[in-house]
């Protein structure tokens, strides 16, 4: 079992969209029972809360559900129970190797890296575009789904 875990600030808006994308593409390709995502935020601000409505809303226009999803922040297990550990920007990254105190491991790094983009993926909190963040996070999530294959 591979294990993915995506991180935002919030865990309402970025990393849950690309967990309930990543979760749909796998799903589409039968791999369910290789390939588990999660989410998280670095803020305690919106623990047990559903994800953003404008998430909700572009998610729902691509037929993705994000039915029972609820905000949860990082924890320092998690560094032992994921095997991909996904910054959306920057910032979540240096946070997230402060927060679980590996300045260096190649399992955490930041999402859009993995793509010709090689950017922070906008937040759409900030800038009410939640088309941009979709298209963005799709392109990273079959990135990411093609660099997973690849070691199954
Ligand atoms: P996210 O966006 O990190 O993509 O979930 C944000 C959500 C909430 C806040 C900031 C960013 N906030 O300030 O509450």
């Amino acid at each position: 079992m591979i294990r993915v875990l995506f991180v935002c600030l919030g865990n309402i808006c970025r990393s849950p969209m690309a967990e309930a994308v990543m979760r749909d593409l796998i799903e589409k390709k039968g791999l369910s029972s290789k390939i588990k995502v999660d989410s998280a935020a670095m803020s305690s601000w919106h623990i047990g809360e559903p994800p953003h409505k404008g998430t909700q809303s572009k998610l729902k226009e691509y037929g993705i559900s994000t039915s029972g999803m609820k905000g949860r922040q990082l924890v320092k297990e998690d560094f032992e129970s994921f095997d991909y550990i996904i910054g959306m920007d920057s910032n979540n990254v240096r946070n997230i190797r402060e927060k679980l105190g590996q300045p260096e491991h190649p399992k955490i790094f930041r999402f859009l890296d993995l793509t010709s983009h090689k950017k922070d993926v906008p937040d759409p909190y900030y800038t009410g575009d939640f088309q941009e963040t979709y298209d963005l996070v799709l392109d990273g999530c079959k990135a990411l789904l093609e660099k997973i294959e690849e070691s199954l």
